[in-house]
C-alpha cells in the first residue's frame, strides 16, 4: 500500500480526519504559546515608562468615554514615513500599563502616541474646543463641554485600585495619594514632591487654566504625556532580543 492510499483513508473519514486535524494544530499551538509561559518577560522593558498619574489616567478614561479612538491610533509603525511624521516607533513597553491598550486601527486624524509636548496646553484646550479654531480644515468634532464637566474626583481611587488590580504597580500609597496627586499636578505653586515621587517627570500645569478640576483638565494632562516617557535621546534596543 503507498502513502497515497493512507491519505486516501484518512480524507474518507471525516471523524479521522478531524481528530488528526485536531492533533496537527495543537502541536503547533503549543510550539508557539507555551514558551511564553516560561520566559521571564514578552516585553523589553524600558526606563521611564511609570504608570499615569490619577489625572492622567482619568483623562484617559475621558478619551475611551468619548470615542477618540474611532479616529485616533496610537501606534507608530516600524515605516520610514510613519517614523519621519511622528518620532519613534512605538514600544510595546510603553503601553504596558494601557489596560486596555490604545493601538487602534483607524486614522481619521494623526496617530496621537506622541503628541505629549508638541502642542502648548492652551493649543490644546483651544483645539478640544473647536478644533476649526486652530486647524481651518479640520473635520474632529468639538469637546468644549469637557471645561464645564468637573472632573469626578471621587472615583480615582476606584480607578487606580481597579488598574493595581490588573497588575499595574500602584501602591497602597499611590491610591491613597491619588485625590491629593491631583490637586498638585494642576497647581504649579503647590508641594508636588508626593506628586513627583510616585510618578517621576510628571507635567506640572493648570492644564486649562481654569479654577475647576475639569475634565478638560485631565484630558489634557492625558495628551501630554502621550509618547513622552522614554529619553529616545538614550535608548538603545536590547540586541539579545
Ligand atoms: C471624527 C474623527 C475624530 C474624532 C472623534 C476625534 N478626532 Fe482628533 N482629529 C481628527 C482629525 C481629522 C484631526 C486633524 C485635524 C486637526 O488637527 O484638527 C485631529 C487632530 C487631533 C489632534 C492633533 C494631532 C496632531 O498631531 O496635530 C489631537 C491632539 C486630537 N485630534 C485629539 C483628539 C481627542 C482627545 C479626541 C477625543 C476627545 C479626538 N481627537 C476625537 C479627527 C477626530
Amino acid at each position: 500500500m503507498g502513502i497515497l492510499d493512507h491519505h486516501k483513508k484518512i480524507e474518507t473519514h471525516a471523524t479521522l480526519l478531524a481528530v488528526l486535524s485536531l492533533l496537527v494544530v495543537a502541536i503547533g499551538g503549543i510550539v508557539q504559546i507555551a514558551p511564553l509561559f516560561w520566559i521571564e518577560n514578552t516585553i523589553e522593558p524600558v526606563t521611564g515608562v511609570r504608570p499615569y498619574t490619577p489625572l492622567e489616567l482619568a483623562g484617559r478614561q475621558i478619551y475611551i468615554r468619548e470615542g477618540c479612538y474611532t479616529c485616533h491610533s496610537q501606534m507608530i509603525r516600524p515605516m520610514r514615513d510613519e517614523v519621519e511624521r511622528y518620532g519613534h516607533y512605538s514600544l510595546a513597553a510603553e503601553s504596558i500599563y494601557d489596560h486596555p491598550f490604545q493601538w487602534g486601527s483607524k486614522r481619521t486624524g494623526p496617530d496621537l502616541a506622541r503628541v505629549g509636548g508638541r502642542y502648548s496646553d492652551a493649543w490644546h484646550v483651544d483645539h478640544l474646543t473647536y478644533p476649526q479654531a486652530v486647524v481651518p480644515e479640520s473635520i474632529m468634532p468639538p469637546y468644549g463641554f469637557l471645561l464645564e464637566a468637573k472632573l469626578d474626583v471621587k472615583n480615582i481611587e476606584d480607578l487606580l485600585a481597579a488598574s493595581a488590580m490588573v497588575g499595574v504597580p500602584y501602591s497602597d500609597e499611590m491610591i491613597a495619594g491619588a485625590e491629593a496627586d491631583v490637586a498638585a499636578q494642576l497647581d504649579p505653586y503647590a508641594d508636588t514632591d508626593a506628586l513627583l515621587a510616585h510618578y517621576p517627570n510628571a507635567v506640572v500645569s493648570n492644564f486649562d487654566g481654569l479654577a475647576d478640576v475639569t475634565e478638560m483638565d485631565a484630558l489634557v494632562a492625558y495628551l501630554q504625556v502621550l509618547g513622552t516617557m522614554v529619553d529616545f535621546s538614550t535608548f538603545e534596543p536590547d540586541p539579545n532580543r
